[in-house]
C-alpha cells in the first residue's frame, strides 16, 4: 500500500502550481483574465506523461518532423485495448489515422450519409457534435437522455424513426463515456443500441475518446465488441486521457461490416494528422499505462472531493458523480437563471449564459455553459475536475459565496 504522501507525489494533478499553469498559452489558460479559475474546456492541469515527453524529445533531437507513416499508432491502440479492455478487436487494416476525433467523425459521416441526412445525438451532449454535423450539411435529430442521464431507449428509437422517416440514410453519433454527464454505457445498453440501430437501418459512430478515463466502479465496453455492431465505427485517440489535444492525431476503427466504407475514405484525409501527434499518441497508448493509473487515482479522489464540496457550498445543485471522464454535470436549475429556449439555440460553443455566466461574473470561475450542450442543457454547468484539489476547493468556495451573497 502506498502511503498518502507518496500517492500525492505520484498524482499528476498536483504537480503544477497555478503560476506555472498560467504560463500556458492554450485555450483553457488564455480565454479568461488571470483572476478567473478555468474549469471549463477539456484540458487537464497535468505535466506531460514522461513516456510521451521522452518520445517527443527524441523526435525533436532527431529532427524527426516529417510526414507520418505506418501503423504503429493503430498497433499501440490494439495492444492497449487488449490489456485494458480485454478486447482483441482492433484490426490495423480496418483503421485509419485522421487529424482528430471530430474531423474523423465528419469524414465517417461523409462515407455513410449524404447532405441533408439526419444524425441522431443524445442530448445534452458535447457541443461540437452539433457544430461539426450541421457545418457539413447534415441535420441533427435529438434524443433526450432520461432523467437518470442515461440513454433512454424508447426516445432513441423514436429519434431513429424520425431520422429515417423519408427513407434517407441516418447515423447515430454516440459519446461513450458520455460528455458531459460522465455516464459509461453498460453492455446491456450497448446491445440494445446496436439492436435498435440494426432494426432501423441507422449506422452507429461511437466516439470513445474518453474511454481510457473510466473511473473505479465502472467498466468501459468498446462498442465494436458488441454483437450487432459490425457495420459501426469507433473513433478514439490519446488526446483526453494524456492531454494531447495540441498534438493532432486520432484513429477511426471500422467494424468488419464497415471496412468497405472505410476504404472509400479519401487518401488525403491521412495527410492531416501531425507526425509529432502520431508519435505522442502512440507513446501514450504503448507506454503511458502506469501514468494513466496514477491519474485515475487522482481523478477518483477529485470526484469524491467535488461531491463533498458541492454538498458544502452548493447543496441545492443536483450532481451525479460521473463514472468516467473528468467532467461533472451540475444541474443548477434551482437558481432560476436559465431560459429553456437556450437549449434550442445550438452550436455556439463559446456562448456563456445562465448559471455559467453568473459564476463567471461573480465567482470568477469559468465553467462550460449547459445550454450549448443542446436540449436539456440550459440551467446546468459542466465543471472540469482535472485540476488540483486546491483549485477545486477555491472554485467551489467562490461559487458558493456567489450564490449566497447577493
Ligand atoms: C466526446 C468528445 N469528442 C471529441 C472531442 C474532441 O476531440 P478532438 O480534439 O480529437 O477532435 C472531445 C473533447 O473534449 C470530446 O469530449
Amino acid at each position: 500500500m502506498k502511503r498518502a504522501s507518496e500517492a500525492r507525489r505520484a498524482d499528476p494533478l498536483v504537480q503544477l502550481s497555478l503560476e506555472q499553469l498560467r504560463e500556458r498559452t492554450s485555450m483553457k489558460w488564455r480565454a479568461h483574465p488571470a483572476d478567473v479559475l478555468p474549469l471549463w474546456v477539456a484540458e487537464m492541469d497535468v505535466p506531460l506523461a514522461p513516456p510521451v515527453a521522452e518520445a517527443l524529445h527524441r523526435a525533436i533531437d532527431l529532427g524527426d518532423t516529417g510526414y507520418p507513416y505506418g501503423t504503429a499508432y493503430a498497433e499501440a491502440l490494439a495492444e492497449f485495448a487488449r490489456e485494458r479492455w480485454r478486447w482483441d478487436g482492433v484490426r490495423v487494416e480496418r483503421t485509419a489515422v485522421v487529424p482528430d476525433v471530430m474531423m474523423g467523425i465528419v469524414e465517417v459521416l461523409r462515407l455513410i450519409t449524404d447532405p441533408g441526412d439526419a444524425v441522431v445525438v443524445c442530448s445534452p451532449v458535447y457541443p461540437p457534435f452539433y457544430a461539426f454535423v450541421t457545418h457539413d450539411a447534415r441535420k441533427i435529430v435529438e434524443a433526450r437522455l432520461g432523467p437518470d442521464l442515461r440513454v433512454d431507449l424508447d426516445t432513441l428509437e423514436e429519434a431513429f424513426v424520425r431520422a429515417r422517416s423519408q427513407g434517407r440514410r441516418a447515423a447515430f453519433l454516440m459519446s461513450n463515456p458520455h460528455n458531459p454527464t460522465g455516464v459509461v454505457h453498460t453492455r446491456e445498453e450497448l446491445r440494445a443500441i446496436a439492436r435498435l440501430a440494426g432494426e432501423h437501418g441507422v449506422r452507429v459512430i461511437a466516439d470513445e475518446i474518453h474511454a481510457p478515463l473510466v473511473l473505479p466502479g465502472a467498466t468501459f465496453i468498446p462498442f465494436l465488441s458488441i454483437e450487432g455492431s459490425e457495420n459501426g465505427f469507433a473513433l478514439t485517440s490519446a488526446s483526453k486521457a494524456w492531454n494531447l489535444a495540441g498534438l493532432k492525431a486520432a484513429l477511426v476503427i471500422a467494424g468488419p461490416g464497415a471496412a468497405d466504407d472505410l476504404r472509400r475514405m479519401p487518401e488525403e484525409v491521412g495527410h492531416g494528422p501531425s507526425h509529432l501527434g502520431v508519435i505522442a499518441h502512440t507513446a501514450a497508448f504503448r507506454k503511458g499505462g502506469a501514468w494513466l493509473d496514477e491519474l485515475i487515482v487522482g481523478l477518483d479522489a477529485n470526484r469524491t472531493l467535488l461531491g463533498q464540496l458541492i454538498a458544502e457550498h452548493l447543496p441545492e445543485a443536483h450532481y451525479r458523480p460521473p463514472e468516467g471522464t473528468y467532467l461533472a454535470w451540475l444541474d443548477c436549475t434551482w437558481l432560476g437563471l436559465h431560459d429553456d429556449r437556450q437549449g434550442d439555440e445550438l452550436g455556439v460553443v463559446s456562448d456563456v449564459a445562465g448559471p455559467a455566466k453568473m459564476f463567471l461574473d461573480r465567482a470568477r470561475v469559468a465553467l462550460s455553459s449547459g445550454h450549448v450542450f443542446g436540449s436539456g442543457g440550459a440551467g446546468c454547468v459542466r465543471a472540469n475536475f482535472a485540476t488540483s484539489p486546491d483549485v477545486l476547493r477555491q472554485a467551489l468556495s467562490r461559487m458558493g459565496r456567489a450564490v449566497r451573497e447577493p
